[in-house]
């Protein structure tokens, strides 16, 4: 696993871990605010309208709230977890950490600094939706010990430009992989409540309708703005495709003790996640990664290995260590070529756009 590199036993080394930029973890983005004040969504108006009203109506206002056995659940489970089941989780409970507060603080900046009336309204919504997901998580980190200060993360960590299409390309992906993940792992929980370790998961359904919404009003935007599907764009969005679905099979397959504990295999639960994901896409995406190609696993699980030698290298240190990262992070970027280049299955856009979370 990739803590090899980090234990996780103070709030210090939690804000480290959340700070340092590594190839597979989360980062924090800003964008070309003018740029986004000129996107237009009127072809998507009447839907446009519906989906913030439905914003508006705040379905989970109180939903993110710990209820009474909340506390006691953590404990009696703490007492069973092996240490690796334990790392493994706070490790998930910082990156997913990580990855909230990304959305909350771009689209808050957004939201902020742009006068484009609808990109504002979606940003406020959106940050909103985000900031109590961060807080939630936090208050379960804070459980171990382990609270994050969220201020001094975000003067600490570095900010990577991308130019608004990105943001959306990115942001559509993340939120529905998001959906894709956080569904499957809910209903394998109702299934088997027995191997529910956290109470934290109790919560995922209603956590993650939040995030289809988020996909759906980038869905929108980019139907809205049909030049962002098209032409030289299709070679952004199969990197984003390719990077999306690979970064979320390499930290999976980095902590395989916590989709074990809930009795999924991490190569079986990412695939199931994919063709979730690959369901939901077709809405608005004229590219789709061909899961069913025999190379597009076999890539995966090379670019799985680089990552994991390049980890240990980096954690091993000194100049032999360094060398390994750099030869296996070169090995990793070429097996991320030969994925870009991998035929892609072609998709007809739908009518209509919008979908339900019906997974
Ligand atoms: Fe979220
Ligand atoms: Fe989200």
């Amino acid at each position: 696993m990739n803590n090899a590199t980090t234990i996780i036993g103070s709030a210090a080394s939690a804000a480290q871990k959340m700070v340092r930029d590594t190839t597979f973890s989360p980062r924090f983005y800003t964008t070309d605010f003018d740029a986004m004040n000129k996107i237009c969504i009127e072809p998507v108006r009447s839907a446009w309208n519906a989906m913030m009203a439905d914003y508006e109506r705040d379905h989970n206002r109180e939903f993110f709230q710990r209820d009474a056995s909340f506390a006691d659940e953590v404990l009696e489970h703490d007492k069973k977890m092996s240490p690796e089941l334990k790392q493994e989780m706070l490790d998930f409970l910082i990156t997913t950490l990580t990855s909230e507060l990304s959305g909350c603080i771009l689209y808050n900046e957004i939201k902020r600094k742009v006068s484009n009336p609808d990109i504002k309204q979606l940003m406020g919504y959106m940050a909103r939706d985000e900031a109590r997901h961060a807080s939630f998580i936090n208050a379960s980190l804070k459980d171990y010990g382990l609270g994050i200060n969220i201020g001094e993360i975000k003067r600490k960590k570095h900010y990577t430009y991308f130019k608004p299409k990105y943001i959306f390309y990115a942001t559509y992906l993340s939120e529905k992989i998001g959906y894709a993940r956080y569904i499957k792992i809910f209903r394998q929980l109702e299934a088997f409540p027995e191997r529910r370790f956290h109470p934290i998961f109790r919560w995922f359904q209603q956590w993650c309708d939040d995030e289809f919404r988020h996909g759906e009003s980038m869905a929108l935007i980019l139907r809205a703005n049909p030049e962002l599907l098209r032409g030289h764009n299709l070679l952004w969005i199969r990197f984003f495709l390719i990077a999306v679905y690979a970064t979320m099979y390499v930290r999976d397959h980095m902590r395989p003790a916590l989709k074990q504990a809930m009795g999924l295999h991490p190569t079986e639960y990412d695939f199931a996640v994919f063709r979730i994901t690959n369901q939901i896409i077709k809405q608005c995406l004229p590219i789709l990664p061909d899961l069913d190609n025999p190379a597009f696993k076999r890539n995966l699980d090379r670019l799985s290995y680089c990552a994991q030698r390049a980890d240990r290298g980096a954690a091993s240190g000194g100049l032999l260590g360094k060398f390994a990262k750099c030869f296996w992070s070169v090995a990793g970027a070429a097996v991320f070529v030969r994925m870009y280049c991998l035929p892609m299955q072609s998709n007809q856009l739908p009518e209509v756009t919008l979908l339900q979370p019906a997974w």
